[in-house]
């Protein structure tokens, strides 16, 4: 394992249980980076804690019994109980080795591979995708291809609202449409859905027919279902176009709409009822789980099927979990999701547990977020106070990385400029998205996430493109030996130190969910860039300095590169 806090840690742990016995080795240390040192250990005071001793006593013997090896160099106690501890150079430069002769960066394939499935993006038919619909498409994404690199099989489920009582005022207004010699306005699917909504609510007779339509739809009337298969292809093949603009991975064949499990409803439904899970309660059918209630202490129940015989969210979700167990043998199901949905879904997962629907081998995650705000720090809207079309989002953020490209690097031919606004424009997009925890509202802003210093896209963008501009130079483009880079100069091991990180960083984005993980890494690693930029001549430097610097140029680069990858960004060759 590509990681020095692994050996480190192992080497404390039998540092401790030498000086204090095996209770001590299960004191799991903290371990961070440090300014006086490559890493400081914080042990000596949970340790003293537990065994009621002097902590710098303890931090002092444990010191003794950390001598130089293989991997430390140095060992120190630090103010009331710290260890400072320093890597051997030879060590650090052996490890980036590996990563060098690893096409994988040192991240080993999972040893028992899974199949998850992500749930995300999951647009309503007949609406544009606003910006409401970001923030789940790129999450899922990243994390749809993190847990891939990983070696899991990732089954993408674009869960599209495409059923319901709305279906019955847009076919008809559809009809419509058509009986006045076209449907050209479907392609604008915000004003079509805006127009059938206002007909539906002005027009009592269209009301009425709209109503109509939905029995029909619901019965299963053929020439209805064509319409409605009309209205699904146009919106789906709207979202792809999006996805595409977007550098997105879902596909027109990971859509699974709610739709798809229609005919299952009823069956589980009555599952739940034998069971005992699911109960009458006010015409509706209910589960009612012990651990959820209202305000007032009332509970709370998941309505199953309701009052009139319908069924909603809840009755498909739970068909689509019971399939992607069952049907398509999930172990890990992740939905990526809103916060405010968080009640709804641990009702449905805590449902498929009781019925059996999920063992506990099965991990149900939900991926919450919080809302894209303003910069009047409310929900973000347009000045006319609607919902921010993503098409013309992107549009714009391109736009306005055009105008920082041709400022900055003036001197590139045209089609260049433009192929790096679009990388930069888009990335800026994802990455101020991804940087943030995900669980915070964040506040968009142009300037910030298209600002080349901070932890931004242009900036590692930038990074990234420095490193290929020195390989290019060097005529160094591939590097393609395994040898290890030399470690001496300080700012050379601050860099290596970061490198180190990749492979861990990648392991707890896949376990917390948490891509800003992956970003926070690729910062350090473009800082530390910054820092050896400065410190040490690549090009200038004599040999055999200047090919050990150009390995670790390229090292960087690959790290910059992939990280990004993982996040769905891509990383120009020159800017
Ligand atoms: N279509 C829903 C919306 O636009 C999101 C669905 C999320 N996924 C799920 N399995 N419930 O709000």
């Amino acid at each position: 394992m590509i990681d020095p806090l692994v050996s480190l840690r192992q080497r404390i742990e039998d540092a401790a249980r030498a000086a204090f016995g095996d209770e001590a080795a299960a004191q799991d240390p903290a371990i961070h980076r440090s300014a006086h040192a490559d890493y400081q250990a914080d042990i000596a005071m949970a340790l003293g804690r537990r065994l009621k001793k002097n902590p710098r006593e303890i931090a002092c013997a444990l010191v003794d019994k950390l001598p130089a090896d293989d991997v430390i160099a140095t060992a120190a106690l630090s103010g009331p109980g710290f260890i400072n501890l320093t890597l051997q150079a030879d060590y650090l430069g052996a490890q980036l080795g590996q990563m060098r002769a690893d096409a994988r960066l040192g991240l080993p394939e999972a040893a028992a591979p899974q199949t998850v499935i992500v749930d995300y993006s999951s647009p309503n038919v007949a609406k544009e995708m606003h910006v409401g619909h970001l923030r789940s498409t790129i999450i899922g994404d990243c994390l749809a291809r993190v847990l891939e690199f990983q070696g899991h099989k990732v089954i993408r489920q674009n869960h599209i609202g495409d059923w319901g009582t709305p279906f019955g005022m847009l076919i008809e207004h559809m009809l419509d449409e058509r009986a006045a010699g076209g449907e050209a306005s479907l392609r604008e699917l915000v004003s079509f859905y805006k127009i059938a909504r206002a007909k539906f609510d002005g027009d009592a007779a269209f009301a009425e027919r709209a109503r109509g339509r939905v029995v029909l739809l619901q019965a299963g009337d053929a020439e209805t279902l064509t319409l409605w298969r009309r209205l699904i292809d146009v919106s789906v093949q709207h979202f792809t176009g999006l996805y595409d603009k977007l550098g997105v991975s879902l596909r027109p064949t990971d859509v699974a709409g709610e739709s798809r499990y229609n005919d299952a409803l009823p069956g589980l439904v009555a599952e739940l009822e034998q069971a005992g899970l699911a109960r009458p309660s006010e015409g509706a059918m209910c589960v009612f789980l012990p651990n959820f209630t209202g305000r007032e202490n009332e509970p709370v129940p998941l309505i199953v099927r309701k009052q009139d015989g319908g069924y909603g969210y809840a009755t498909t979700d739970l068909t689509a979990l019971r399939h992607r167990v069952q049907a398509l043998g999930a172990q890990r199901l992740i939905y990526v999701v809103g916060a405010p949905q968080s009640q709804h879904l641990a009702m449905v997962f805590a449902t498929a547990r009781l019925a059996g629907w999920a063992p506990p081998s099965v991990r149900l995650e939900h991926v919450a977020f919080g809302s894209v705000l303003g910069p009047d720090k409310k929900m973000f809207k347009t000045r006319s106070g609607e919902s921010v079309s993503l098409a013309a989002l992107i549009d714009e953020g391109v736009d306005r990385a055009l105008h920082a490209v041709q400022t900055k690097a003036p001197d590139l031919d045209p089609a260049t400029q433009a192929g790096i606004a679009q990388s930069v424009g888009i990335g800026a997009i994802k990455y101020a998205d991804l940087s943030n925890d995900r669980i915070k509202d964040y506040v968009f802003d142009w300037n910030r996430m298209l600002a080349f210093e901070g932890n931004t896209a242009p900036y590692l963008m930038y990074a990234h493109a420095r490193c290929r501009s020195i390989l290019r130079k060097a005529g160094a483009d591939d590097v393609s030996t395994t040898e290890p880079p030399c470690i001496e100069a300080p700012a050379e091991r601050a860099l290596a130190l970061e490198l180190l990180n990749f492979v861990t960083t990648v392991d707890k984005t896949a376990e917390s969910l948490q891509p800003h993980r992956i970003c926070q890494h690729l910062y350090e690693v473009a800082t530390a860039y910054a820092g050896f930029f400065e410190h040490c001549p690549v090009l200038k430097a004599d040999e055999p300095l200047r090919t050990s610097r150009l390995r670790l140029c390229h090292l960087t680069a690959r790290v910059l590169a992939q990280g990004l990858a993982l996040l769905g960004i891509t990383a120009p060759d020159q800017m």
